[in-house]
């Protein structure tokens, strides 16, 4: 089969989601098991929420707005700017496969954080593009070592604003020197998945001011935020991205017709406007978080500041078999050997019952 497959896909490592619960049960005979692996909200979407996507099911006969029409509408309203300055994704992860896809030739290179979000690095090498790294600097990214990699060929450099797996971001100051930096002709792409979490921290920037910025001006800059997160809506895949006209025109060339399902559409639109629910997550993480700092400390286990809602957690030695005991006790976290971070767990924060069943079982295994 290799012959046939295209070369550029030959060494890509595919992707390996965290474990769903059922698996979990099912394969370890478990009566009940926690997922803390995948940074999905640990509150189910509100109730208002799933009555827009029961009445969306009712119409599901039809194929779903190919334009996402109101969705792109509530978003441009809320960004003052036109629909036509948004798009909206099957998970604000295919904004990244169709960025690439519209914008990264052969021969191109692309700039990325080592370790991040792994997508950015499997995506370009589909493209067939050279992939640059740049060593993270204390577990924070390292922005003049980004721009100093910067050449001729650089067409996308991806910025995870907060950062997936370590949960540090990017300062204003820092966008600002990097921006200034970025050539004309390379995409500045910052994938904000995590942007409501960290909204509130005094130097976290809000980018997208930047595309009408004096400093934005002639420069191309693409902003990704996603409904699975804040949201609670990890299982539809809804995402979106802002960008000028001319950039979100090509996105669009090169997106499937119906990329968005009719239901995700009319969840991610009753969702958008729940203050409720936002605040709910917000103080269900920094209660979570609070928790998960003090017991940690207590047992001499180092972490990640996180201003996400998920933490990076050392435990000091190869932490595969930490992963495999965790599943014994039914709790599943991250285990990440494939960010090179061998020694490391990343853990979600969930529920309070969830972070204390996750502490007991730590608590038991070490
Ligand atoms: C940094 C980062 N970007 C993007 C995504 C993808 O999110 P979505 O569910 O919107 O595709 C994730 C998901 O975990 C992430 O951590």
């Amino acid at each position: 089969m290799e012959k046939l497959a295209k070369e550029s896909i030959l060494k890509i490592k595919s992707y390996i989601p965290g474990k769903p619960i059922e698996e979990v049960k099912r394969e370890l005979r478990l009566k009940s098991a926690v997922k803390l692996a995948s940074n999905e909200n640990a509150l189910p979407p509100s109730k208002k929420v799933v009555r827009a996507a029961k009445r969306a099911l009712m119409s599901l006969n039809r194929y779903p707005d190919g334009n996402c029409f109101y969705l792109k509408r509530a978003l441009a309203d809320r960004f003052r700017m036109s629909p036509d300055n948004v798009i909206i994704g099957n998970g604000s992860d295919e904004i990244i496969v169709l960025t690439l896809r519209a914008f990264l030739r052969s021969d191109e290179e692309v700039i990325i954080a080592r370790p991040t979000f792994l997508i950015y690095e499997i995506a370009s090498q589909i493209e067939g593009a050279k992939v640059k790294f740049v060593p993270l600097k204390n577990f924070r990214y390292d922005i003049p070592g980004i721009v100093r990699l910067i050449s001729d060929k650089t067409k996308v450099i991806f910025i995870a604003n907060p950062d997936n797996p370590t949960g540090t971001y990017v300062t204003k100051k820092e966008i600002n020197f990097l921006i200034s930096r970025a050539p004309r002709d390379t995409i500045l792409y910052f994938d904000e998945a995590y942007f409501e979490f960290a909204k509130d921290v005094s130097d976290y920037p809000d980018t997208i001011k930047y595309l009408s910025a004096p400093s934005g001006k002639g420069k191309n800059i693409i902003v990704t935020r996603s409904f699975s997160k804040i949201y609670s809506l990890a299982g539809a895949r809804v995402g979106y991205g802002v960008a000028k006209r001319s950039i979100i025109d090509c996105l669009n060339r090169v997106r499937e017709p119906f990329n968005v399902n009719s239901v995700a559409q009319e969840a991610a639109l009753a969702a958008l406007d729940d203050k409720r629910h936002i605040e709910r997550t917000l103080r269900l993480v920094k209660k979570g978080k609070f928790f998960l700092y003090k017991k940690l400390d207590s047992l001499g286990i180092g972490y990640i500041p996180s201003v996400t809602n998920f933490i990076l957690i050392d435990m000091g030695k190869q932490s595969k078999d930490v992963y495999k005991k965790l599943l014994e006790h039914g709790v599943i976290v991250r285990e990440m050997s494939p960010w090179r971070l061998n020694n490391f767990i990343r853990v979600t924060i969930g529920t309070m019952d969830e972070n204390r069943r996750f502490i007991r079982a730590l608590k038991k295994i070490l």
